[in-house]
Protein backbone atom coordinates (compact mmCIF):
# COMPACT_ATOMS: atom_id res chain seq x y z
CA UNK A 1 0.00 0.00 0.00
CA UNK A 2 1.61 3.44 -0.99
CA UNK A 3 1.34 5.71 2.04
CA UNK A 4 1.85 9.57 1.60
CA UNK A 5 4.92 9.75 2.36
CA UNK A 6 5.97 8.11 -0.68
CA UNK A 7 4.08 10.61 -2.82
CA UNK A 8 5.56 13.79 -1.38
CA UNK A 9 9.18 14.98 -2.10
CA UNK A 10 11.67 15.87 0.19
CA UNK A 11 12.63 18.41 -1.61
CA UNK A 12 10.48 20.58 -3.25
CA UNK A 13 10.00 19.74 -7.07
CA UNK A 14 12.45 20.86 -9.82
CA UNK A 15 11.82 23.52 -11.89
CA UNK A 16 12.38 20.90 -14.90
CA UNK A 17 9.44 18.37 -13.56
CA UNK A 18 7.08 21.38 -11.81
CA UNK A 19 6.91 23.28 -15.41
CA UNK A 20 6.50 19.59 -17.15
CA UNK A 21 4.77 21.14 -20.32
CA UNK A 22 5.06 19.39 -24.22
CA UNK A 23 7.24 21.99 -25.28
CA UNK A 24 10.21 21.62 -23.68
CA UNK A 25 13.42 19.49 -24.67
CA UNK A 26 13.59 15.93 -25.77
CA UNK A 27 15.87 15.48 -22.77
CA UNK A 28 13.33 16.36 -20.71
CA UNK A 29 10.47 14.29 -21.96
CA UNK A 30 10.63 12.13 -19.49
CA UNK A 31 9.76 14.10 -17.22
CA UNK A 32 6.67 14.87 -18.99
CA UNK A 33 5.42 11.45 -20.35
CA UNK A 34 5.11 11.00 -16.00
CA UNK A 35 4.79 14.17 -14.93
CA UNK A 36 1.04 13.66 -13.20
CA UNK A 37 -0.66 16.72 -14.20
CA UNK A 38 -0.38 15.90 -17.81
CA UNK A 39 -1.41 12.67 -17.34
CA UNK A 40 -4.82 13.38 -15.46
CA UNK A 41 -4.92 15.88 -18.57
CA UNK A 42 -4.86 13.19 -21.15
CA UNK A 43 -7.49 11.10 -18.97
CA UNK A 44 -9.56 14.09 -19.34
CA UNK A 45 -9.28 14.57 -23.35
CA UNK A 46 -10.18 10.74 -23.63
CA UNK A 47 -12.80 10.78 -21.81
CA UNK A 48 -14.36 14.23 -23.60
CA UNK A 49 -13.71 12.04 -27.07
CA UNK A 50 -15.37 9.12 -25.86
CA UNK A 51 -18.41 11.27 -24.55
CA UNK A 52 -18.54 12.89 -28.26
CA UNK A 53 -18.88 9.04 -29.37
CA UNK A 54 -21.42 7.80 -27.23
CA UNK A 55 -23.60 10.74 -28.76
CA UNK A 56 -22.67 10.08 -32.24
CA UNK A 57 -23.43 5.95 -31.73
CA UNK A 58 -26.71 6.73 -29.63
CA UNK A 59 -28.00 9.56 -32.51
CA UNK A 60 -27.67 6.47 -34.46
CA UNK A 61 -29.42 4.09 -32.53
CA UNK A 62 -26.20 1.94 -32.50
CA UNK A 63 -27.44 0.04 -28.85
CA UNK A 64 -24.63 -2.31 -29.39
CA UNK A 65 -22.14 0.56 -29.88
CA UNK A 66 -23.07 3.11 -27.67
CA UNK A 67 -23.04 0.51 -24.55
CA UNK A 68 -19.16 -0.83 -25.35
CA UNK A 69 -18.12 2.83 -25.18
CA UNK A 70 -20.52 3.83 -22.24
CA UNK A 71 -18.80 0.55 -20.17
CA UNK A 72 -15.33 1.98 -21.34
CA UNK A 73 -15.66 5.95 -20.15
CA UNK A 74 -17.56 4.15 -16.89
CA UNK A 75 -14.21 2.15 -16.46
CA UNK A 76 -11.84 4.87 -17.35
CA UNK A 77 -13.86 6.97 -14.83
CA UNK A 78 -13.76 4.68 -11.94
CA UNK A 79 -9.98 4.17 -12.08
CA UNK A 80 -9.17 7.67 -12.78
CA UNK A 81 -11.03 8.64 -9.60
CA UNK A 82 -9.88 6.69 -7.58
CA UNK A 83 -6.37 7.05 -8.69
CA UNK A 84 -7.01 10.51 -8.07
CA UNK A 85 -8.47 10.04 -4.39
CA UNK A 86 -5.60 7.66 -3.58
CA UNK A 87 -2.68 9.27 -4.84
CA UNK A 88 -3.07 12.76 -6.11
CA UNK A 89 -5.84 14.16 -3.70
CA UNK A 90 -3.91 13.45 -0.52
CA UNK A 91 -0.97 15.21 -1.44
CA UNK A 92 -2.46 17.91 -2.71
CA UNK A 93 -4.50 18.52 0.37
CA UNK A 94 -1.32 18.79 2.28
CA UNK A 95 0.34 21.13 -0.74
CA UNK A 96 -2.10 23.64 -1.36
CA UNK A 97 -3.98 23.85 1.88
CA UNK A 98 -7.36 24.39 0.31
CA UNK A 99 -9.89 21.31 2.06
CA UNK A 100 -12.98 23.09 0.85
CA UNK A 101 -11.63 22.81 -2.98
CA UNK A 102 -10.77 19.54 -2.01
CA UNK A 103 -13.78 18.02 -0.45
CA UNK A 104 -15.90 19.33 -3.13
CA UNK A 105 -14.25 17.76 -5.51
CA UNK A 106 -14.47 14.32 -3.90
CA UNK A 107 -18.60 14.97 -3.58
CA UNK A 108 -18.28 15.50 -7.15
CA UNK A 109 -16.35 12.39 -7.23
CA UNK A 110 -19.21 10.24 -5.45
CA UNK A 111 -21.86 12.04 -7.41
CA UNK A 112 -20.14 10.96 -10.56
CA UNK A 113 -19.77 7.20 -9.42
CA UNK A 114 -23.53 6.88 -8.26
CA UNK A 115 -24.35 7.39 -11.76
CA UNK A 116 -21.89 5.34 -13.15
CA UNK A 117 -23.68 2.33 -11.14
CA UNK A 118 -26.71 3.63 -12.12
CA UNK A 119 -25.63 3.01 -16.11
CA UNK A 120 -23.52 -0.28 -15.62
CA UNK A 121 -26.33 -1.66 -14.02
CA UNK A 122 -29.37 -0.62 -16.47
CA UNK A 123 -30.47 -1.77 -20.05
CA UNK A 124 -29.05 0.53 -23.05
CA UNK A 125 -32.90 -0.04 -24.10
CA UNK A 126 -33.79 1.64 -20.91
CA UNK A 127 -35.00 5.23 -21.96
CA UNK A 128 -33.36 7.30 -19.67
CA UNK A 129 -30.27 5.60 -20.30
CA UNK A 130 -28.79 8.14 -22.76
CA UNK A 131 -30.04 10.60 -20.70
CA UNK A 132 -27.52 9.03 -18.01
CA UNK A 133 -24.84 9.29 -19.98
CA UNK A 134 -25.57 12.87 -21.27
CA UNK A 135 -25.64 14.11 -17.61
CA UNK A 136 -22.31 12.38 -16.76
CA UNK A 137 -20.62 14.06 -19.17
CA UNK A 138 -22.13 17.26 -18.04
CA UNK A 139 -21.33 16.92 -14.29
CA UNK A 140 -17.09 15.25 -15.39
CA UNK A 141 -16.93 18.72 -17.90
CA UNK A 142 -17.59 20.90 -14.91
CA UNK A 143 -15.57 18.80 -12.35
CA UNK A 144 -12.82 18.61 -15.11
CA UNK A 145 -12.73 22.22 -15.48
CA UNK A 146 -12.51 23.05 -11.69
CA UNK A 147 -9.48 20.53 -11.83
CA UNK A 148 -7.78 22.00 -14.40
CA UNK A 149 -8.21 25.50 -14.28
CA UNK A 150 -7.66 25.90 -10.02
CA UNK A 151 -6.36 22.95 -8.50
CA UNK A 152 -3.97 21.33 -10.92
CA UNK A 153 -1.71 24.85 -11.38
CA UNK A 154 -2.51 25.36 -7.62
CA UNK A 155 -0.19 21.75 -7.33
CA UNK A 156 2.28 22.95 -9.68
CA UNK A 157 2.62 26.29 -8.37
CA UNK A 158 2.83 24.89 -5.24
CA UNK A 159 6.49 22.76 -5.92
CA UNK A 160 5.69 20.78 -3.38
CA UNK A 161 4.73 17.69 -5.24
CA UNK A 162 7.20 14.96 -6.61
CA UNK A 163 4.40 15.15 -9.86
CA UNK A 164 6.97 12.63 -11.87
CA UNK A 165 7.14 10.30 -9.42
CA UNK A 166 3.52 10.19 -8.63
CA UNK A 167 2.59 10.13 -12.65
CA UNK A 168 4.53 7.17 -12.42
CA UNK A 169 2.58 5.53 -9.61
CA UNK A 170 -1.23 6.78 -10.84
CA UNK A 171 -0.16 4.98 -13.95
CA UNK A 172 0.24 1.66 -12.29
CA UNK A 173 -2.03 2.05 -10.37
CA UNK A 174 -4.70 2.75 -12.34
CA UNK A 175 -3.68 -0.03 -14.94
CA UNK A 176 -4.48 -2.37 -11.46
CA UNK A 177 -7.61 -1.25 -10.93
CA UNK A 178 -8.29 -1.75 -15.13
CA UNK A 179 -7.27 -5.14 -14.38
CA UNK A 180 -10.06 -6.00 -11.92
CA UNK A 181 -13.09 -5.67 -13.89
CA UNK A 182 -11.68 -6.56 -17.53
CA UNK A 183 -11.78 -9.74 -18.58
CA UNK A 184 -9.05 -12.16 -20.56
CA UNK A 185 -9.54 -10.43 -23.82
CA UNK A 186 -9.76 -6.72 -22.45
CA UNK A 187 -13.18 -5.97 -22.44
CA UNK A 188 -14.72 -4.90 -19.72
CA UNK A 189 -16.81 -6.73 -17.78
CA UNK A 190 -19.54 -4.63 -15.77
CA UNK A 191 -20.72 -6.91 -12.99
CA UNK A 192 -16.94 -6.58 -11.67
CA UNK A 193 -17.00 -2.86 -12.51
CA UNK A 194 -20.32 -2.54 -10.53
CA UNK A 195 -18.82 -4.54 -7.25
CA UNK A 196 -15.56 -2.08 -7.78
CA UNK A 197 -17.90 1.03 -7.29
CA UNK A 198 -19.69 -0.48 -4.61
CA UNK A 199 -16.34 -0.96 -2.65
CA UNK A 200 -15.42 2.42 -3.38
CA UNK A 201 -18.54 3.91 -2.22
CA UNK A 202 -17.40 2.19 1.25
CA UNK A 203 -14.32 4.29 1.55
FE1 LIG B 1 -9.51 14.30 -12.91
FE1 LIG C 1 -11.34 14.35 -10.19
Amino acid sequence: MRTEANIKSSKPATGKEAIGNKQSSPKNSNSVKHDAIVLLKQDHAEVKKMFKQFDKLAEKQDIEGKTQIANKICAELIAHTIAEEEIFYPATREAIDDDDMLNEAKVEHDSAKELIAQIVSMSPEDPMYDAKVTVLGEYITHHVEEEETEMFPMVRESKKVDLKEMGAMITSRKAEIMEEFCDVEGEIDPQQLQVKIDMSAKH
